[in-house]
């Protein structure tokens, strides 16, 4: 990536910017949320500035042109992710993916398990895809069955995954580890939870940001749930999506009450519900950024997956070799993924990320929402998380570098 795209992001511009500590930032925590490109900034100003109104309720013009942009980002966003036309109504803006997520378990769910029922995950899951399904199981009965992490540490051991499977509502697993950085392999479980009669969830915070989704090839495979953050997609906070195959979503409850998500309202009852994704989308949502939403993707898309993808391979294989270079990095992802989860021989990452971050250089340390995965590793301090984005450069892995040798002197006796 050339300098150009580096100046688009003003979290980089040492002019607009003061640098932490003085120095050089190197921001290599992306997995956990990207800068912004002015791109983005301006069309979130756009909305706040200009032609203003609540959506979906006035029918005066700046409430139509409002509405009309807020419809225009669903169909923006349902192109990026490989929808056809008309597909943009099964994709509900949430607030992130953990909303997305919870929206699933409560609406699609909850309402089908029994008592001895049965939820899949895998031990690779970030919390949000932990923590809103102990929740229905618990209300409902059902259990949590886990796919676990190989004897390799970086893949998932699928020889038991049939009978995790069998008699299971819900397979929910990650398209993109935030810790290693893996993928598991989805042209044998999805097929496997499908023929088993297992609904699919796949959570995409990850993946979306790495490559083309393809939602209607995903549908095709038989997921039948997919969500995403938009935060880490270059985009604002405060907004996500969740795909649903629409026959399933029609089926779905509402997960929230109140006002644009209803078709008639009646008192004591009686109350009637609109038609996704309206149905899930309750009360004022967050309007600006989901617009901002589809200029993050619309930027994407104008850069190109190829040229993102060739440069944050080169990033990922470099990224990689600096780390093994070093001799003292004991490194639990496997290579050239662009994230690398590791650890400074025998010291504390967050003594380590302390250091770093002295140096100018944003690392992410800890558990990384992951506490499962952290104690299948062994790691019951957590570790280090370096993670690239589309503006990370050569020089940032060097900054990294030579930070870790000084952090390493320094504690590491
Ligand atoms: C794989 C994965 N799933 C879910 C999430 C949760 O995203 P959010 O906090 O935006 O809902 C994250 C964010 O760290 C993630 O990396």
């Amino acid at each position: 990536m050339n300098a150009n795209l580096r100046a688009q992001f003003p979290s980089l511009n040492p002019a607009s910017n003061p640098q932490p500590h003085g120095v050089r930032l190197a921001f290599l925590d992306s997995a956990a949320s990207a800068l912004k490109p002015q791109a983005v900034i301006d069309a979130h100003s756009r909305v706040l500035s200009g032609p203003y109104a609540n959506i979906h309720r006035g029918l005066y013009h700046n409430s139509a042109t409002t509405t009309a942009a807020y419809e225009a980002a669903r169909a923006q966003v349902a192109f990026f992710l490989g929808l056809p036309v008309g597909g943009e109504n099964s994709l509900v803006f949430t607030r992130n993916t953990t909303e997305a997520i919870n929206l699933v378990a409560h609406s699609f769910a909850k309402p089908r398990l029994k008592p001895g029922g049965a939820i899949v995950l895998t031990e690779l899951e970030h919390h949000a895809n932990i923590v809103p399904w102990q929740m229905v199981a618990a209300a409902t009965g059902a259990v949590i069955r886990v796919i676990p992490l190989a004897a390799d540490r970086h893949s998932l051991d699928l020889s038991n995954a049939e009978a995790l499977l069998r008699g299971a509502t819900v397979l929910a697993l990650t398209h993109m580890s935030n810790v290693l950085g893996v993928r598991p392999p989805l042209t044998h479980l999805v097929p496997l939870a499908k023929r088993l009669g297992v609904a699919v969830l796949l959570d995409g915070s990850q993946a979306a940001v790495h490559g083309p989704i393809n939602l209607t090839e995903l549908a095709k495979l038989g997921v039948d749930f997919w969500c995403m953050t938009g935060h880490k997609l270059y985009g604002p906070t405060g907004v996500g999506l969740l795909w649903g195959r629409p026959e399933l979503l029609a089926t779905m409850p509402p997960y929230q009450g109140g006002g644009d998500m209803i078709e008639q309202v009646k008192l004591p009852t009686g109350t009637t519900f609109a038609a996704p994704p309206a149905r899930f989308e309750a009360g004022t949502p967050a309007i600006a950024e989901a617009i901002a939403l589809g200029a993050a993707a619309g930027w994407v898309q104008q850069h190109g997956w190829a040229a993102i993808q060739a440069h944050e391979q080169a990033m990922a294989v470099q990224l990689s070799a600096a780390l093994a270079d070093l001799g003292f990095i004991e490194v639990y992802s496997p290579p050239h993924t662009g994230i690398a989860a590791f650890n400074v021989r025998g010291a504390h990452p967050a003594d380590v990320a302390t250091l770093l971050d002295q140096q100018g250089v944003a690392v992410r340390s800890g558990h990384h929402c992951a506490m499962p995965l952290m104690s299948a590793l062994g790691l019951p301090q957590g570790c280090l998380r370096a993670s690239i984005g589309i503006y990370t450069t050569a020089a940032d892995l060097t900054q990294l570098a030579q930070a870790l040798i000084k952090a390493q002197r320094l504690l590491v006796p």
